[in-house]
């Protein structure tokens, strides 16, 4: 095999970043296609759709859910619900390839009781984004928010606790799983527009699973 020293995948490895944010870095990359398999087997079920929040904004990125409540917005509000309001049933099952990852990647990161109930799937095209914001609907935050990201890249806007500070622009890659709780549970955070390319796996696209535990 000829040695390529431009793109030389990464070793898996966690990179502390913050306190209560950890980046586990190719974490997932060889599960990658069944998790992707997984994915397309819940948006046959539940499309991904593109939302409208409160302001009357649609959102660049497509979403759809898996697990026991998915999380949506409308013009009325962001909640999460048993039910997919587009197909009007539950939403999909969480996947177990989906929820193994989850547990495993929560407890490399130092949250060894979590266990996900609710998965937000975004599926991001070329020049999406996602503008800063809490992941603040789960009503208890006592758990991580355990991120996953597949296909193309992207640039993560890690903040802080106050949406003034400028936020730290983190490179994500396919493969990279990244955790935060504790005392970062609730920090802003983003995604940059994604730049335009073409990933053996995904094509134009950029997949992202976050997963939450929300209280019942
Ligand atoms: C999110 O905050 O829901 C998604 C983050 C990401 O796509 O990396
Ligand atoms: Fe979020």
């Amino acid at each position: 095999m000829p040695l390529n020293l431009f793109h030389e995948p990464p070793e898996p490895s966690i990179e502390p970043l913050v306190d209560g944010v950890a980046l586990l870095r190719a974490f997932c990359r060889d599960d990658a296609p069944i998790l992707l398999d997984s994915i397309t087997n819940v948006a046959s079920a539940s499309p991904f759709r593109q939302m409208v929040v409160p302001s009357g904004h649609t959102m660049s990125v497509g979403m759809t859910n898996c697990g026991d409540l998915g999380w949506t917005t409308d013009r009325t509000g962001y909640r999460y619900t048993a039910h997919d309001p587009v197909t009007g049933k539950p939403w999909p099952p969480m996947p177990s390839a989906l929820l193994d990852l989850a547990q495993r990647a929560a407890n490399a990161a130092g949250f060894p009781t979590f266990t996900s109930n609710a998965c937000l799937i975004n599926q991001y095209a070329i020049g999406a984004r996602l503008s800063l914001h809490q992941d603040k609907n789960e009503q208890d935050y006592t758990h991580p928010i355990v991120s996953v990201s597949l296909g193309l890249p992207a640039t993560f806007l890690l903040g802080t606790l106050h949406r003034s500070d400028t936020p730290r622009r983190i490179r994500i890659e396919h493969g990279d799983v990244l955790v935060w709780g504790g005392p970062a549970r609730l920090i802003y955070h983003g995604v940059a527009p994604i730049t335009a390319g073409e990933h053996p796996l995904t094509g134009p696209f950029r997949i992202n699973l976050t997963f939450r535990r929300v209280a019942i």
